[in-house]
């Protein structure tokens, strides 16, 4: 008799325990490539259409999308915060001073008109983000990857917290302190650097490496000499002591194609910010350089797999809601 009370008893523990790992489960929403399957299967086309028609209007646009992509991950997760507009009562991540500088917030707002008449309050603004910086690095001749999505939209946003982004003044240890708070490690600051192999700069961001550098150095040393001076000279000349604020450089050679190119820069000393040429700098990244300037293929396979990563920073999976607009909570 003791024995089938012993046995019932046991039963009845694993019953509880398989209970237990499916509320579990149930409660813990996994990111999932197919979430949009039933629910708007049409979502991934929309978002891609809606970017090739804005990409004819203005070439900026895939930097654009990916830097914001970026940003929006690293305050608050990938939570489409930095998509809120600001009131009077908060200033949101969007007027945080490095967003300033971010732009294209139209697009978004333009995919997420066409998809809340396609499929109402069902694909949030976070995944929207997630997905269109895919778009804009296939598109720019970089990887595809599948993206995870379910992401849901945060509901707070503040500007202050922008200051926890990485500066361009960065030393390497500066970023990897920063990513690793993001778990991610230094295999993916090396290969998101990538990034910069589209877009621009203002001058600002890399001033401090052109003048008055050090007391010892006016300019950076770890800058090409030849490059600094066309950047003095040319992309950012000063009348009076101040330069215009439109003014700027290329991230790279190529700054509308997605390739290895940004990595040959940085090996020759032509990397425009600190955190650039950091890389090359330090044994810790030094030989991951040398593999994605030698290896595009290798580059475009661990940007795609760190992009993956970057994309489950922080994610809402039922903590947040579908905003009906991407600039308002709702
Ligand atoms: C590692 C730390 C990083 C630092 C310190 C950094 C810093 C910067 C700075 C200062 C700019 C120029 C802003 C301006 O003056 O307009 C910039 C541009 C850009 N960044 Fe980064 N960034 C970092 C990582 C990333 C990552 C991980 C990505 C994407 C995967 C990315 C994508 C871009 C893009 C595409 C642009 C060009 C934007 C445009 O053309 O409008 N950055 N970044």
């Amino acid at each position: 008799m003791p024995a089938v009370i012993f046995v019932i008893k046991v039963l009845i523990t694993i019953i509880l325990v398989l209970m237990a790992i499916t509320i579990t489960n149930a409660q813990v929403l996994r990111l999932d490539a197919h979430f949009y399957n039933d629910s708007c299967p049409q979502a991934e086309d929309i978002i891609r259409e809606t970017l090739i028609n804005s990409i004819a209007r203005d070439p900026k646009v895939p930097p654009r999308i990916l830097r914001m992509f970026f940003h929006d991950c690293f305050i608050r997760g990938c939570d489409a915060s930095i998509l809120l507009d600001s009131t009077r009562e908060n200033k949101t991540e969007k007027d945080g001073p490095p967003n300033i500088s971010v732009r294209a917030f139209y697009v978004i707002d333009n995919a997420k008109a066409k998809l809340e008449m396609a499929c109402p309050r069902t694909v949030s603004c976070a995944d929207i983000v997630a997905i269109a910086a895919r778009d804009v690095v296939a598109l720019s001749g970089g990887p595809h990857w599948h993206v995870l999505k379910g992401r849901k939209d945060g509901r707070v946003s503040n500007a202050n917290e922008t200051v926890n982004l990485p500066a361009p003044t960065f030393n390497l240890t500066q970023l990897i302190n920063s990513f690793s708070q993001k778990g991610l490690g230094i295999n993916d600051l090396v290969a998101l650097s990538g990034g910069h192999t589209v877009g621009f700069s203002h001058c600002s961001s890399f001033e401090s490496r052109i003048s008055n550098f050090s007391p010892q150095n006016n300019i950076d040393p770890s800058m090409d000499m030849e490059f600094a001076k066309d950047l003095i000279k040319n992309k950012c000349p000063k009348t009076n002591q101040v330069h215009d604020n439109n003014a700027g450089q290329f991230l790279d050679s190529t700054p509308s194609t997605f390739d290895n190119v940004y990595y040959k820069q940085v090996k020759a000393a032509k990397g425009l910010f600190g955190s650039d040429q950091t890389l090359y700098g330090d044994f810790r990244t030094k030989r991951m350089v040398d593999s994605y300037a030698d290896d595009q293929n290798l580059f475009f396979r661990d940007f795609a797999s760190s992009m993956v990563k970057l994309g489950n920073v922080g994610v809402k999976e039922n903590r947040g809601e579908v905003r009906l607009n991407c600039r308002f909570v709702n």
